[in-house]
Formats: structure tokens, sequence, C-alpha cells
């Protein structure tokens, strides 16, 4: 299969008319399409379509039990996707503070609304408006609900930059629009409101904190942590899987001591280098120049963890790109965006962590 690719600036869409009508076509003829969202570039393909919807779990290799996120151009589309008495006035405060944006909802599927792929058999469906120029428009020229999950092969870390989708998936679906890159970097916070609270099936781009000051009165779950396994809260099915991982062995070392984590680090990498492994760090602007290794990645900085988030895959990615065998990752601080880095973080790292 040939890929096709349309070049678009984000910042002059209207201009862009011909390429974008282009791709919403291909979406209603049944294809698949990789767009640039705010948080990551999405695989879309038409949500009410389940030819359309196996493209996407085969180009991806996705498992089938990891349901896909649907997105919608307004909330007005809302009313045929869901069970219009489920949603609250809570949902409408998180809508009207969040959307269009790095927000995903969890609610009761109105049922054979959308393929039933989409929701991997489940009776809710996640659903959200993304805050990109370009998906926006594509979105509306398609006049569909669009399932699109992150645009990477199952297991890679998500794309932020077209290259990274052309990595992944070409010749294996329809198109690519390349806007550019992505902003936030990590994909949209999942969360679903159950009788007496929020919980957060996945941290993302919105923080635990901007949640709770939408809804000041609400209890706040954060199931994503380590020690939660238990199955009978709500969970995201597709956290359960290994994400994000680069090809080399990768763990992560914090702690409170900045010098004692750098002297760790430091001694780590000696050793795998005397064992002949090319090495990688992994760590933040302020304090890359402290380390040696095949590759020092200076993901953002420390004192604006936005840096950190936007700029993760890509390093990610680099590693690999560089062949590197043996990966220490900095850890930073987990209170804002910082959850989500660090959900991801560990997720790549298969859960090693080091506390110094
Ligand atoms: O930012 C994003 O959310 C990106 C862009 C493209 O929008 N999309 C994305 O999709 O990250 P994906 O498929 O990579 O991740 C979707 C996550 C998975 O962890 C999945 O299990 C969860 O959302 N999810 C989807 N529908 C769900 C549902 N009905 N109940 C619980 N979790 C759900
Ligand atoms: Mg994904």
């Amino acid at each position: 299969m040939v890929t096709k690719y349309w070049k678009v600036d984000p910042d002059r869409v209207s201009d862009n008319g011909g390429e974008i009508v282009e791709a919403a076509a291909l979406l209603r003829s049944g294809d698949t399409v990789a767009f640039p969202t705010e948080t990551v570039y999405g695989l879309g393909a038409d949500a009410t379509n389940t030819t359309a919807v196996e493209r996407i779990f085969s180009a991806k290799g996705r498992p089938s039990d990891n349901p896909l996120i649907v997105h919608i151009a307004d909330a007005g589309q809302l009313a045929d996707l869901v069970e219009p008495t489920s949603v609250t006035p809570d949902h409408h405060r998180l809508m009207e503070a969040f959307w269009p944006g790095p927000l995903t909802i969890v609610l009761p599927v109105k049922t054979g609304s959308i393929s039933s792929l989409v929701t991997a058999g489940l009776t809710t469906v996640g659903v959200r408006i993304p805050d990109h120029p370009v998906a926006l428009e594509l979105l509306r020229k398609a006049e569909l609900p669009i399932a699109a999950p992150s645009a990477n092969s199952s297991g890679r870390p998500s794309p932020t930059l077209a290259s990274h989708v052309r990595e992944d998936l070409d010749g294996r679906i329809g198109g690519i629009v390349d806007g550019g890159g992505t902003g936030v970097g990590v994909e949209s916070t999942v969360i679903q409101l159950v009788e007496g609270g929020l919980y957060i099936l996945r941290p993302g781009g919105v923080t635990a904190e901007q949640l709770q000051s939408t809804l000041p009165a609400i209890r706040i779950h954060e199931t994503e942590r380590e020690d939660v396994q238990a199955s009978e809260t709500p969970r995201a099915p597709g956290m359960k899987y290994t994400h994000y991982a680069p090809k080399g062995y990768m763990h992560i070392v914090y702690g409170d001591d900045a010098p004692a984590v750098a002297a760790w680090i430091q001694r780590d990498i000696q050793a795998a280098m005397e064992r002949g492994e090319s090495t990688g760090i992994l760590t933040f602007e302020e304090r890359a120049s402290q380390f040696e290794a095949d590759l020092v990645i200076a993901c953002g900085s420390l004192a604006e963890p936005e840096t950190i988030a936007q700029e993760l895959y890509a390093a990610l990615r680099k590693f690999d790109q560089q062949g590197i065998q043996y990966i220490v990752a900095e850890g930073c601080p987990e209170t804002g965006i910082g959850q989500a880095i660090m959900n991801r973080l560990r997720k790549a790292a298969g859960h090693r962590l080091v506390r110094v």
C-alpha cells in the first residue's frame, strides 16, 4: 500500500483546504489517516465502520481488547455517541473547562452508534475534542466520529512528529497529514466519573490538580499508581500493556539528593561501558552537563516540566535510532504534568526503578 502524504500549515488551515478535504475523503471511504493533535499524532478511521476500525488494529498490531478514543469536532456530536441521560452537570463542567483539549471522558456508549471494535466490547466509550486546528478541520470535513489511537506501532513511543508515524506505519496506512510537531507531547488524560468520585484511568495532558480545581467537591482516585492492581475499580484496558519502550534496556533512577542520584547514574553507566555496551542517559537541561555517555539527552527543563513532556517520546526514539543498548533515565517530581511523564517513563522502563 502506498501511504499518501500531505504537508499542511497548522496556522493557515483555511489555505490547506484541498489537502484536508482529500484526507477527509479517505476517512469517509473507510481508510486510515494519521493526523496531528495537540497531544500526539492519532491514527484515525470512521468509528461507525467496522472494516475501517479493523484497519487501525492491524496497522498498529494493537491487541483487540484495547478500546479506542473517539474524536469529535464539537460537543453537539456527543448526543449521537453516548447515553444522553448519563451526562451529568459535572461532566458538563469538565467539558467546558477542558474541551477542546487533552481530556478524554469515558461515558456509557449509545448502543449501535459506533462499531463494537472501538469499545473492545465494553459498554463505555472514551470521547474527546482535540485542540488542534488540523485535527478539528479534518473532523469537520469528515463529518464522522473518528476513532484514533496514537499513530505508533503498538508498544513503541507515541509519535510527536509525522516522521515518527512514517517510521512505524509507512505503507501500512492510507495517509499521513503532516502538521508539524504536536504540542503537549503526552496523550490525553482519560477519566471516568462514577458515584462518589473521578477516576483518572490514564494521567495525561490535563493534570489531577486542574481536575480538582474544576470539581473541588469531588474525590479524585488515581488508579494508575503501581500498587493498584484491583480490577473492581474502573481501568483503561490499554494501561496493562508495555508501552513506549526503547529497544535497549532502560531503568529509572530517582531520589531527593540530586548529586547522589547523578553519581549513582554515572557509576552505573561506567559499569555498562566496561561491559562493552553502548550507553545513554535521559536527563534534563539543568543536569545534562555533568554526565558522560555515548548519548546524553537533555529532555526539557525541570523548571518547566511541560517541556519534558513535549520532548519525551522523540527522546526515547532517539535511543533506538542510535542503537543504544543501556539507558538510564532520571526521574522527575510527580506533580502536575510530572505524573504523566513518570507514568510513561515507568512503562518505557518496564517498571524498573532505583531509588537512591
Ligand atoms: O491524546 C490521546 O489520547 C491520543 C490522541 C491521538 O487523541 N490518543 C491515544 O489513544 O492516546 P490510545 O489508543 O493510544 O490510548 C487510549 C487509552 C487506552 O489506554 C485505552 O485503554 C483507554 O484510552 N480507553 C479508551 N476507551 C476506554 C474506555 N471505554 N474505558 C476505559 N479506557 C478506555
Ligand atoms: Mg497509544
